[in-house]
Protein backbone atom coordinates (compact mmCIF):
# COMPACT_ATOMS: atom_id res chain seq x y z
CA UNK A 1 0.00 0.00 0.00
CA UNK A 2 1.02 3.55 -0.67
CA UNK A 3 1.27 6.42 1.92
CA UNK A 4 -1.45 7.89 0.56
CA UNK A 5 -4.36 4.54 0.94
CA UNK A 6 -2.28 4.23 4.51
CA UNK A 7 -3.17 7.80 5.30
CA UNK A 8 -6.83 7.11 4.42
CA UNK A 9 -6.75 4.04 6.43
CA UNK A 10 -5.20 5.59 9.22
CA UNK A 11 -8.29 8.62 8.96
CA UNK A 12 -11.17 5.58 8.87
CA UNK A 13 -10.26 4.38 12.49
CA UNK A 14 -9.93 8.08 13.63
CA UNK A 15 -13.30 8.49 12.69
CA UNK A 16 -14.77 6.12 14.24
CA UNK A 17 -14.34 7.63 17.37
CA UNK A 18 -16.85 9.88 18.83
CA UNK A 19 -14.60 11.75 21.85
CA UNK A 20 -10.99 11.69 22.44
CA UNK A 21 -10.62 11.21 26.39
CA UNK A 22 -7.40 11.23 27.32
CA UNK A 23 -4.90 12.65 24.45
CA UNK A 24 -1.38 11.33 23.75
CA UNK A 25 0.47 14.19 25.62
CA UNK A 26 -1.62 13.34 28.18
CA UNK A 27 -0.76 10.00 28.83
CA UNK A 28 2.87 10.98 28.39
CA UNK A 29 3.04 13.33 30.86
CA UNK A 30 1.46 10.80 33.23
CA UNK A 31 3.67 8.00 32.36
CA UNK A 32 6.36 9.80 33.45
CA UNK A 33 5.24 10.40 36.80
CA UNK A 34 4.26 6.71 37.37
CA UNK A 35 7.47 5.43 36.11
CA UNK A 36 9.51 7.64 38.29
CA UNK A 37 7.27 5.89 41.53
CA UNK A 38 8.33 2.25 40.11
CA UNK A 39 11.49 3.64 39.99
CA UNK A 40 12.00 4.67 43.70
CA UNK A 41 9.72 2.08 44.99
CA UNK A 42 11.65 -0.70 43.70
CA UNK A 43 15.03 0.94 43.96
CA UNK A 44 15.86 -1.71 46.27
CA UNK A 45 14.95 -4.93 44.06
CA UNK A 46 17.85 -6.58 42.72
CA UNK A 47 16.07 -7.99 39.84
CA UNK A 48 12.09 -6.90 39.23
CA UNK A 49 10.06 -9.40 37.49
CA UNK A 50 7.29 -7.17 35.51
CA UNK A 51 4.37 -9.60 33.65
CA UNK A 52 2.25 -7.52 30.86
CA UNK A 53 -0.75 -8.85 30.29
CA UNK A 54 -1.50 -9.21 26.79
CA UNK A 55 -2.71 -7.84 24.37
CA UNK A 56 -4.15 -4.91 26.09
CA UNK A 57 -1.16 -4.39 28.30
CA UNK A 58 1.18 -3.89 25.08
CA UNK A 59 1.05 -0.23 24.02
CA UNK A 60 0.99 0.94 28.10
CA UNK A 61 3.97 -1.38 28.61
CA UNK A 62 6.05 0.00 26.30
CA UNK A 63 6.05 2.83 26.64
CA UNK A 64 5.79 3.03 30.45
CA UNK A 65 8.91 0.49 30.92
CA UNK A 66 11.37 2.80 28.85
CA UNK A 67 10.74 5.24 31.19
CA UNK A 68 11.75 2.65 34.22
CA UNK A 69 15.52 2.09 34.08
CA UNK A 70 15.91 -0.35 36.73
CA UNK A 71 17.05 -3.86 35.74
CA UNK A 72 13.86 -5.30 34.81
CA UNK A 73 12.94 -8.82 33.41
CA UNK A 74 9.61 -8.61 31.17
CA UNK A 75 7.48 -11.60 30.54
CA UNK A 76 4.17 -11.48 29.06
CA UNK A 77 0.84 -13.26 30.47
CA UNK A 78 -2.30 -14.49 27.76
CA UNK A 79 -5.17 -13.59 29.20
CA UNK A 80 -9.17 -13.18 28.26
CA UNK A 81 -12.02 -11.71 29.69
CA UNK A 82 -13.51 -9.88 27.03
CA UNK A 83 -13.76 -12.29 24.42
CA UNK A 84 -14.24 -9.44 21.73
CA UNK A 85 -17.73 -7.86 23.11
CA UNK A 86 -18.03 -4.42 25.46
CA UNK A 87 -18.52 -6.42 28.86
CA UNK A 88 -16.51 -8.65 30.73
CA UNK A 89 -17.56 -12.13 31.41
CA UNK A 90 -16.36 -12.51 34.77
CA UNK A 91 -14.05 -15.40 33.53
CA UNK A 92 -10.71 -15.05 33.01
CA UNK A 93 -8.76 -17.71 30.63
CA UNK A 94 -5.90 -18.34 31.17
CA UNK A 95 -4.13 -18.95 27.16
CA UNK A 96 -0.92 -19.60 27.60
CA UNK A 97 0.93 -23.57 28.01
CA UNK A 98 3.49 -22.04 30.49
CA UNK A 99 3.57 -19.53 32.97
CA UNK A 100 6.37 -17.28 33.45
CA UNK A 101 8.94 -18.63 36.37
CA UNK A 102 8.17 -15.80 39.50
CA UNK A 103 9.18 -18.45 42.50
CA UNK A 104 10.42 -16.05 45.09
CA UNK A 105 10.56 -13.32 42.81
CA UNK A 106 8.72 -9.75 43.05
CA UNK A 107 6.66 -8.90 40.41
CA UNK A 108 5.29 -5.88 38.98
CA UNK A 109 2.00 -7.58 37.16
CA UNK A 110 0.96 -4.52 34.32
CA UNK A 111 -2.82 -4.62 32.61
CA UNK A 112 -4.51 -2.17 30.48
CA UNK A 113 -7.50 -1.49 32.56
CA UNK A 114 -9.00 -2.28 36.14
CA UNK A 115 -12.53 -2.80 35.69
CA UNK A 116 -14.81 -5.26 37.53
CA UNK A 117 -11.34 -6.40 38.97
CA UNK A 118 -11.27 -10.18 38.55
CA UNK A 119 -8.58 -10.37 35.79
CA UNK A 120 -6.20 -8.71 38.06
CA UNK A 121 -7.62 -10.59 41.24
CA UNK A 122 -7.30 -14.35 39.15
CA UNK A 123 -3.25 -13.29 37.78
CA UNK A 124 -2.41 -11.57 41.16
CA UNK A 125 -3.87 -15.40 42.71
CA UNK A 126 -2.44 -17.51 40.25
CA UNK A 127 1.15 -15.30 40.20
CA UNK A 128 0.86 -16.01 43.90
CA UNK A 129 0.28 -19.49 43.93
CA UNK A 130 3.31 -20.04 41.60
CA UNK A 131 5.61 -18.72 44.79
CA UNK A 132 5.83 -15.23 44.00
CA UNK A 133 6.91 -13.46 47.18
CA UNK A 134 4.99 -10.46 46.35
CA UNK A 135 2.84 -8.97 43.55
CA UNK A 136 2.01 -5.05 43.50
CA UNK A 137 -0.09 -4.16 40.01
CA UNK A 138 -0.49 -1.34 37.47
CA UNK A 139 -2.84 -0.54 35.34
CA UNK A 140 -3.38 2.55 32.74
CA UNK A 141 -6.89 3.21 33.81
CA UNK A 142 -9.41 2.78 36.57
CA UNK A 143 -13.15 2.48 35.87
CA UNK A 144 -15.02 4.32 38.42
CA UNK A 145 -17.14 1.52 39.46
CA UNK A 146 -17.86 -0.96 42.40
CA UNK A 147 -15.80 -4.17 41.90
CA UNK A 148 -16.76 -7.58 41.24
CA UNK A 149 -14.26 -8.24 43.75
CA UNK A 150 -11.86 -6.55 46.43
CA UNK A 151 -8.81 -5.26 44.18
CA UNK A 152 -7.70 -1.92 43.30
CA UNK A 153 -4.16 -1.37 41.71
CA UNK A 154 -1.47 -0.02 43.44
CA UNK A 155 -0.38 2.15 40.32
CA UNK A 156 -2.90 3.87 38.09
CA UNK A 157 -2.49 6.19 35.72
CA UNK A 158 -5.83 7.90 35.23
CA UNK A 159 -9.20 7.35 36.51
CA UNK A 160 -12.33 7.26 34.09
CA UNK A 161 -16.03 7.16 34.36
CA UNK A 162 -17.53 3.28 33.60
CA UNK A 163 -17.98 3.31 29.87
CA UNK A 164 -16.18 1.34 27.02
CA UNK A 165 -13.07 2.52 25.56
CA UNK A 166 -10.73 1.83 23.07
CA UNK A 167 -7.17 2.95 22.00
CA UNK A 168 -3.66 3.04 23.64
CA UNK A 169 -3.47 -1.16 23.77
CA UNK A 170 -8.03 -1.07 24.22
CA UNK A 171 -9.58 -3.21 21.49
CA UNK A 172 -13.14 -3.14 20.20
CA UNK A 173 -13.10 -6.58 18.04
CA UNK A 174 -9.33 -6.79 17.61
CA UNK A 175 -9.34 -2.97 16.49
CA UNK A 176 -8.28 0.69 17.59
CA UNK A 177 -5.30 -0.90 19.79
CA UNK A 178 -2.80 1.47 17.68
CA UNK A 179 -4.84 5.21 18.39
CA UNK A 180 -2.35 6.66 20.49
CA UNK A 181 -4.97 8.03 22.63
CA UNK A 182 -8.15 6.75 25.20
CA UNK A 183 -11.26 7.10 23.30
CA UNK A 184 -14.55 6.13 23.44
CA UNK A 185 -16.43 4.81 19.96
CA UNK A 186 -19.23 6.53 18.32
CA UNK A 187 -22.39 4.18 18.93
CA UNK A 188 -23.05 2.86 15.28
CA UNK A 189 -19.54 1.33 15.24
CA UNK A 190 -20.35 -1.03 18.83
CA UNK A 191 -22.58 -3.91 17.20
P1 LIG B 1 -11.75 -6.83 34.54
O1 LIG B 1 -13.24 -6.70 34.47
O2 LIG B 1 -11.31 -8.22 34.72
O3 LIG B 1 -11.34 -6.37 33.11
O4 LIG B 1 -11.13 -5.83 35.52
C1 LIG B 1 -10.07 -6.29 32.71
C2 LIG B 1 -9.98 -6.60 31.25
O5 LIG B 1 -11.19 -6.31 30.54
C3 LIG B 1 -10.94 -5.60 29.38
N1 LIG B 1 -11.65 -4.31 29.46
C4 LIG B 1 -11.79 -3.43 28.47
N2 LIG B 1 -11.35 -3.47 27.21
N3 LIG B 1 -12.33 -1.37 26.80
C5 LIG B 1 -11.60 -2.43 26.38
O6 LIG B 1 -11.18 -2.44 25.24
C6 LIG B 1 -12.82 -1.26 28.05
O7 LIG B 1 -13.47 -0.26 28.38
C7 LIG B 1 -12.54 -2.36 28.92
N4 LIG B 1 -12.85 -2.60 30.20
C8 LIG B 1 -12.28 -3.80 30.49
C9 LIG B 1 -9.46 -5.44 29.30
O8 LIG B 1 -8.95 -6.44 28.43
C10 LIG B 1 -8.93 -5.69 30.68
O9 LIG B 1 -7.69 -6.32 30.68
Amino acid sequence: MDFAGWLLLADLMHEDVERVLITEEVIEKRLGVIAKKIQRDFASEEQLQVVGILKGALVFMADLLRRVPLRLEIECLNVASYHGGIESTGRVDFLDQKLPEVKGRCVLLIDDILDTGQTLEAVSRRLIKMGAREVKTCVLLTKDKPRATEVEADYSAFKIEAEFVVGYGLDYGGRYRNLPYVGVLKPNVIK
